[in-house]
């Protein structure tokens, strides 16, 4: 009996037969508890963004975080994840300065990370970096649209493609480097920030699937930050993100209790405590008799 997409372990190709078929779910994870998490929930793949340098380390944008910190966290990832699929977020100059170095340092990922394919900002720009990895059969899901590895160029984070608005020609240029990453070998585009008009045209033009974020609905999937989701944090929220639960707020409370009861000689109760150990002799008489 085929097993059903629910069921088994999703795969790169799994992902591109999708495509029309059913919506991808896809969300950030950094550690191994929220890809367990995550994973139970039904998430199809769980992506190890460089947003983890903002997120989890604390930084204003993207560009610090290192080759060998997100190697760290995706394999964290890695082995919370029994059924999704792993992409490895390459980080700032980790494949920009040279093909011959974005294959190293994506090979890195799936050997050392144990990610199961790899996720690269660009379009036209790195065609051939993609296609030189997919060469040695590294899959490559794309990113196009708002970049936040292109912050400075952008002037910040962005909304892309406006009409009317914006760079003059990014709405074709956004429609070119989707098509250079199809023809290149990318598996699936993520496609952030742009106008929902925009997301539905270059999803329908694409053969391989989209997954959206602050992309409209019509994308063939969505991304999120886990955080966002759940809720942990009060840092600014974009539009696109919607909480579906305000964890936060749960966690604080949560520990001012535990304060409150160290301080109030409350915690530890006796149901938290050790007995002592029984002396030996007695332990012998229960033994015998
Ligand atoms: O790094 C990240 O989390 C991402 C997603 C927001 C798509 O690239």
């Amino acid at each position: 009996m085929a097993t059903s997409f629910e069921e088994a372990r999703v795969t790169v190709p799994a992902v591109l037969d999708s495509k029309g078929e059913r919506k991808l779910t896809m969300l950030t994870a950094y550690d191994c508890t929220m890809a367990k998490l995550a994973d139970r929930a039904g998430v199809d793949m769980l992506l190890v963004g460089d947003s983890l340098a903002m997120v989890v380390q604390g930084n204003d944008n993207t560009l610090g975080v290192t080759m060998d910190e997100m190697i760290y966290h995706t394999r964290m990832v890695a082995r919370g994840a029994d059924r999704a699929l792993v992409v490895g977020d390459m980080p700032f100059l980790s494949y920009q300065v040279s093909p011959t170095d974005a294959v190293a340092n994506a090979g890195r990922m799936i050997k050392e990370g144990s990610a199961a394919c790899v996720k690269l900002e660009g379009g036209v720009n790195m065609a051939e970096t993609v296609a030189r990895l997919v060469g040695v059969d590294i899959p490559v899901m794309g990113h196009i649209g708002l970049t936040p590895q292109s912050i400075h160029r952008m002037g910040g984070h962005k909304v892309q493609g406006r009409k009317g608005g914006g760079a003059p020609g990014a709405r074709e240029r956004l429609m070119r480097d989707a098509m250079a990453l199809q023809d290149a070998g990318a598996f699936a585009i993520v496609i952030e920030g742009v106008p929902a008009e925009l997301g539905t045209a270059i999803t329908d033009a694409v053969d391989i699937p989209t997954i959206g974020i602050g992309a409209g609905p019509d994308t063939d999937g969505q991304v999120l930050v886990c955080n966002d989701v759940l809720g942990l944090e009060n840092r600014f929220v974009p539009k696109f993100v919607k909480r579906y639960a305000e964890l936060g707020k749960v966690a604080e409370e949560a520990i001012v209790s535990y304060v409150d009861e160290v301080r109030g000689e409350v915690f530890p109760g006796p149901e938290h405590c050790f007995s002592a150990p029984r002396p030996v002799g007695n332990r012998k008489e229960r033994a015998i008799g």
